[in-house]
C-alpha cells in the first residue's frame, strides 16, 4: 500500500499499487514513508497481539491521544491480496481486529505524525 498527500490541502490517497503520478491542487502529492517521523515510537507503531488466527491492534504500546487536533484517522491491515481499513473520530478508541496473514503490514496514520507501520 502506498499513501500520498497533498502538501497544500492535506487531502491522502492510498493506493495498492502506484501505476501513475497522482496530482492534486496542480501539484504532485507526496508519498508519505512509514516510520520516518520525529515522535514517540511508543504512541504510534501499531501495538500488535496475535492469537490463534486472529490479530488485534491498538496505537500504540502507550495509548496515542484522540483529541480535535491530534486523532488517529486510520488503522489499515494490507494482506497479500487485499485491504481492510477502520477509519476513527476523535473520541473513538483506535483498536482493530483483524484475521491474520504471515507476511501482512498493519498500519495507522497519526493525523499530526503521519504513517507508522508494523509488519508481522
Ligand atoms: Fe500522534
Amino acid at each position: 500500500m502506498k499513501l500520498f498527500k497533498c502538501s497544500k490541502c492535506g487531502t491522502l490517497i492510498d493506493m495498492l499499487e502506484e501505476n501513475c503520478k497522482v496530482m492534486c491542487c496542480g501539484e504532485p502529492m507526496t508519498e508519505l514513508v512509514a516510520n520516518t517521523t520525529d515522535a514517540a515510537k511508543e504512541k504510534h507503531v501499531p501495538f500488535v497481539q496475535i492469537e490463534d488466527d486472529t490479530v488485534y491492534v491498538r496505537v500504540g504500546e502507550v495509548p496515542h491521544p484522540m483529541d480535535e487536533d491530534h486523532y488517529i484517522n486510520f488503522i489499515v491491515a494490507e494482506y497479500s491480496d487485499s485491504v481492510v481499513k477502520y477509519m476513527f473520530k476523535p473520541g473513538e478508541t483506535p483498536e482493530a481486529v483483524f484475521d491474520y496473514e504471515k507476511g501482512m503490514v498493519i498500519y495507522e496514520y497519526c493525523n499530526k505524525h503521519g504513517l507508522w507501520k508494523k509488519e508481522l
